[in-house]
């Protein structure tokens, strides 16, 4: 790949906004809520931002990546800290590519001290966290920010995803079939589809998580009129 600065850098300048990881929601000192995201779509998404020239701040609750010119890093644990972090990150942002796998929910009560093994069991009540997308819509610079979440489904893939742009107000939502065998989470595969208001823009193959991003990047630098059909 080129460097950053040369003619096929086509996110030169710009400042892109990387999440990922799956968020871990506290129950107790030592136990938490998570998932299975590994964090790989993400660091495969910094990989190919950088690849195009741009400034990345990776907004993470996975283990990080090796540091590297031209990324910050922002180690993060719940929704609500990636939510901080991100609006943050967007006072200076051109471009947020929301590759995290966000908790939904999060216990309502965070036990202070480690919750003791009962013969009986306990139940956990559980609320919904904080969507970190919606509220990127009050955002000021909304405007000025070029939206693209990720949409893990198993069933009705293109109309849940389509649903989850409107409802989101995102500019592109890239679906990941998550039930699919070998791509997906923790897999080092994925596959694509990706979709603006108007209906599919992208599909890319199973490929590696690399590839796929080196796509979905090239779709970005041509979303911001800087990519090769610009
Ligand atoms: N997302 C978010 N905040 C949340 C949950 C999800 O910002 N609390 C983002 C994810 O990072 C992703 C997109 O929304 O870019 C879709 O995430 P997904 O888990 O597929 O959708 P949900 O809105 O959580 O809906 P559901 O779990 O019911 O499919």
């Amino acid at each position: 790949m080129t460097a950053s600065g040369s003619p096929s850098s086509p996110l030169r300048g710009c400042r892109v906004v990387v999440t990922a990881g799956g968020t871990r929601e506290a129950i107790d000192p030592v136990r938490y809520l998570g998932n299975r995201s590994s964090g790989k779509m993400g660091n495969a998404l910094v990989t190919a931002c950088r690849e195009a020239g741009a400034e990345v701040e990776l907004i993470t609750a996975a283990p990080p990546p090796p540091p590297a010119a031209g990324v910050s890093v922002v180690e993060v644990e719940a929704a609500a800290e990636m939510r901080t972090a991100v609006w943050a990150a967007l006072e200076r942002a051109d471009v947020l590519l929301m590759a995290a796998a966000v908790a939904d929910y999060r216990p309502r009560v965070v036990a202070d001290r480690k919750l003791k093994k009962t013969a009986a069991g306990i139940s956990l009540v559980l609320v919904p966290t904080v969507d970190i997308l919606e509220s990127v819509r009050a955002h000021p610079r909304r405007g000025r920010v070029l939206v693209v979440g990720f949409a893990a489904e198993t069933d009705d893939l293109l109309a849940n995803a389509a649903e989850k742009l409107r409802r989101k107000g995102l500019d592109l939502i890239v679906l990941n079939d998550v039930g699919a065998p070998g791509v997906g989470m923790g897999a080092d595969d994925n596959a694509v589809t990706v979709l603006d208001p108007g209906g599919v823009v992208l599909t890319v193959d199973r490929s590696p998580k690399l590839e796929v991003a080196r796509r979905l990047v090239a779709l970005v630098g041509e979303r911001l009129g800087r990519g090769p059909r610009a």
